[in-house]
């Protein structure tokens, strides 16, 4: 590796690896077997330690990849300098423009995929609006994020998808880890690097309470803080409430709340009226895939002044009554932008999904278009790999027990 930029990258790559056992044996299978030899792999990705270590698994199973960012913030500038030396063609560089991101996606495309990566469904999104000519090639995909699995979903009910994409966000192994532990204990860690502040005794607001409000709310109890919770979906509502959470209404808590953690999903969850009244030194965070979930125009609006990077990745916002509202990352994902994202060992479980999802796309037959599931055994196979991994045994089902499951006539 030359320059030093990449050989930072190198480090870090490794240190990723290190905890990420369950990919490392996947890379090894991939390099004996090369399922994927020859096969063109367009990836909208977070370029990050992690990604870097799919990206060496891919390269293993033979593939040929070209990747953009998928934030324009989260891309880690040392993996994308390593990353030239796994042979992956890489479009990202930390904090570039609208234009510049849009633009790198376009030139991942130029690769002409056969399988495509996403998390958000930006490149999705385009392949279907402006790449059209390149659709009839491409077999299937795989969405790593809620988020994009919503806007799939909406693209299938439209009948606007063209192709297979397998929602690997979906997977238990990914909603349970990754969702709750990767979210929760990165999107506090950076609003913590963010700002250094203490959570203990503190009001957390966190507006949606799915596996990453979760998370996030879990760890925010766990630090100390009285952790409040806005919801929409009654049943998630109760269920917070019933796990010893304040459920109030964003009009309610706004307050109330320290800290305000967005991790909806949906646009405009804090508006102009609840910045309005929120306290002196409030802190505003987003874990959302997008950065529309806190009305940041409204903020501009209001502010009299804007005191930019206060601390890195903090703004503050002083309001007409001399009030001050620190927003973190412009209002993008915290966790990536203020902190590295997911820890290296819940990765290893997604990004193992990707990648056995990859294999199972490139070696059957091409599927329909629409939204697909990752076949369950995959899902148990990254378990159970996980599990051997960390030396832990689970039981197995006996003769007399699988009988008993399978029998309708045995009662009491
Ligand atoms: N999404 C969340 N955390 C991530 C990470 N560390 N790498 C890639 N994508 C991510």
């Amino acid at each position: 590796m030359d320059s030093a930029l990449g050989q930072a990258g190198e480090r870090r790559i490794g240190w990723a690896a290190r905890a990420m056992p369950v990919l490392t044996a996947i890379g090894a299978r991939f390099a004996a077997e090369r399922p994927l030899e020859g096969l063109r792999i367009a990836a909208c990705l977070h370029v990050t330690a992690e990604t870097a270590v799919l990206m060496g698994t891919l390269r293993a199973g033979g593939a040929e990849i070209a990747l953009a960012a998928s934030n324009p913030l989260s891309t880690q500038d040392d993996v994308a300098a390593a990353l030239g030396e796994y042979g992956v063609t890489v479009h990202a560089r930390a904090g570039v423009d609208r234009e510049t991101y849009y633009r790198h996606i376009h030139q991942a495309l130029d690769i002409a995929p056969e399988i495509v990566l996403d998390d958000g469904c930006d490149l999705v999104n385009i392949l279907h609006t402006e790449r059209t000519e390149l659709l009839d090639g491409v077999r299937g995909g795989c969405e790593e994020t809620t988020t994009g699995v919503i806007r799939l979903r909406q693209m299938t009910a439209e009948q606007a998808l063209r192709f297979p994409v397998v929602a690997v966000n979906d997977t238990r192994t990914k909603r349970m880890f990754d969702n709750r532990y990767g979210t929760g204990q990165s999107t506090v860690d950076g609003i913590m690097r963010a700002t250094n502040t203490l959570l203990a005794g503190k009001t957390v607001v966190v507006a949606g309470f799915g596996y990453c409000g979760r998370g996030v709310a879990e760890r925010a109890r766990g630090l100390g803080a009285r952790v409040v919770v806005t919801e929409i979906d009654p049943v998630k509502a109760l269920d917070a409430s019933l796990q010893g959470y304040d459920v109030r209404s964003m009009a309610a808590a706004a307050p109330e709340g320290d800290v305000f953690v967005t991790v909806t999903g949906n646009r405009d969850v804090i508006r102009g009226e609840h910045l309005a009244v929120m306290k002196d030194g409030a802190i505003l965070a987003n874990a959302g895939h997008f950065d529309i979930e806190i009305d940041v125009r409204a903020l501009d609006g209001l502010a009299q002044a804007v005191h930019h990077g206060v601390r890195p990745n903090t703004d503050e916002y002083v309001l007409a009554d001399g009030r001050r509202l620190l927003l973190l990352a412009e209002g993008r994902l915290v966790n990536l932008t203020a902190a590295e994202g997911h820890p290296a060992a819940v990765m290893d479980m997604s990004f193992s999904a990707q990648a056995l999802v990859v294999a199972w796309l490139a070696r059957d037959p091409v599927r329909p278009p629409g939204v697909y599931d990752v076949p369950e055994e995959l899902d148990v196979e990254v378990a159970r790999l996980k599990l051997a991994a960390a030396g832990i045994e689970v039981d197995e089902l006996t003769g007399e027990q699988e009988r008993y499951l399978r029998s309708w006539r045995a009662g009491s």
